[in-house]
């Protein structure tokens, strides 16, 4: 962190009015939001699985990750109070003196940093974060910033239990053959991130996250009222509820108490490409800063992950190659965010 006070610092030491130079995305990289269709799909409702209406949900989850690969879940058993406190402990960590959330971060596994990757970017993400890998969610908590210890397990927990389910679904709907352990393989490693995208003097000029895939398996996002997530679409979309082309980008919209759920790079690397990692960014506020608390489950480091036998009977060709899940992060962590260019290493 330059300043040691990240993005978050250079607004409010400098009273800015204009960002500077290194936050200047190149013209193709900005983010019109004006001409963004909006899809209003709605949320799924997560209590189906469990009633009598299970086999809608599971087509309704199966479709957003054939399409999108990003869709909004309600009733997911994640009390909202919790998602509340999640979110102001967010806001509370970025308002501590600097020197305070550089001692949080001071083990090798909790990293407070800004923007993804300094060193390779040609323009600065507007954007200020704490991360922490770990592997089980007991063992997250010893380092996790104190602040908000109490709200972190409970949620770290009933997100894996989530992810854990619909990873369970989405393989099963391969026709996947998965037992627990195969599963817990799959989403044995993660990692929990508070964002924090301080408020922008010039959001048409700059980008919160440029886009990305993310590279695990399911990602579980948290995100607040103010909005700015964007998806790229693959595919030209038509339903009942709007219709959107092939290149167009779509607001995931914040919908209170829901939690928002992405497909990584290792599920569409799995499922031979069936399943979309989505391509995704976010646009920084011009008046109020957004947080947001993803958690990312990924494969453990030393899984070979490479398209199922299965899927690839069926297609008659792998569409890429067997990775070990380690080299694939490192890759990913020593790069850019470039679109969807992660997915390379496994062609
Ligand atoms: C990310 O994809 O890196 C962050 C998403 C968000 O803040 O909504
Ligand atoms: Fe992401």
């Amino acid at each position: 962190v330059r300043n040691g006070n990240g993005v978050k610092g250079l607004v409010e030491s400098a009273g800015i009015s204009q960002v500077p130079d290194r936050y200047i995305q190149p013209p193709q990289e900005r983010i019109n939001h004006v001409s963004t269709p909006q899809l209003n799909l709605p949320p799924i409702d997560l209590s189906k699985l469990h009633g009598p209406h299970h086999d809608q949900a599971v087509a309704e989850i199966a479709g957003a990750a054939h399409t999108l690969g990003f869709f909004q879940v309600v009733n997911h058993g994640v009390p909202l109070e919790l998602l509340e406190a999640l979110k102001s402990a967010a806001h509370k960590f970025f308002s501590m003196p600097p020197e305070e959330k550089k001692a949080a971060a001071c083990r090798t596994n909790v990293k407070y940093g800004t923007s993804f990757a300094p060193e390779k970017e040609q323009a600065l993400e507007w954007k200020d974060y704490v991360s922490m890998s770990y592997t089980t969610d007991e063992d997250a908590l010893q380092y996790w910033p104190s602040l908000c210890k109490g709200v972190a397990l409970e949620y770290l927990k009933l997100s894996t239990k989530m992810a854990r389910e619909i990873v369970g679904i989405l393989m099963e709907n391969l026709g996947a053959k998965v037992d627990e352990k195969k599963i817990e393989g799959l989403v044995g490693y993660k990692m929990v991130n508070m964002n924090y995208y301080p408020e922008c003097p010039n959001p048409e000029l700059t980008v919160g996250v440029g886009r990305h895939s993310d590279m695990g398996t399911l990602t579980i996002l948290l995100q607040d009222e103010i909005g700015g997530l964007y998806v790229k679409l693959e595919q030209d979309i038509k339903c009942k509820y709007a219709s959107a082309s092939k290149g167009d980008w779509i607001e995931i919209p914040p919908i209170p108490g829901a939690l928002v759920i992405n497909i990584g790079d290792a599920l569409q690397i799995m499922s031979n490409g069936r399943y979309r990692s989505g391509e995704h960014r976010v646009r920084a506020a011009r008046e109020q800063s957004r947080v947001s608390v993803p958690v990312f489950t990924m494969p453990n480091p030393t899984e070979k992950i490479g398209p199922l036998p299965e899927v690839v009977e069926k297609d008659g060709k792998a569409g890429y190659r067997e990775i070990v899940f380690q080299d694939y992060m490192n890759n990913f962590f020593t790069n850019a965010h470039e679109g969807k260019k992660s997915l390379d290493f496994a062609a």
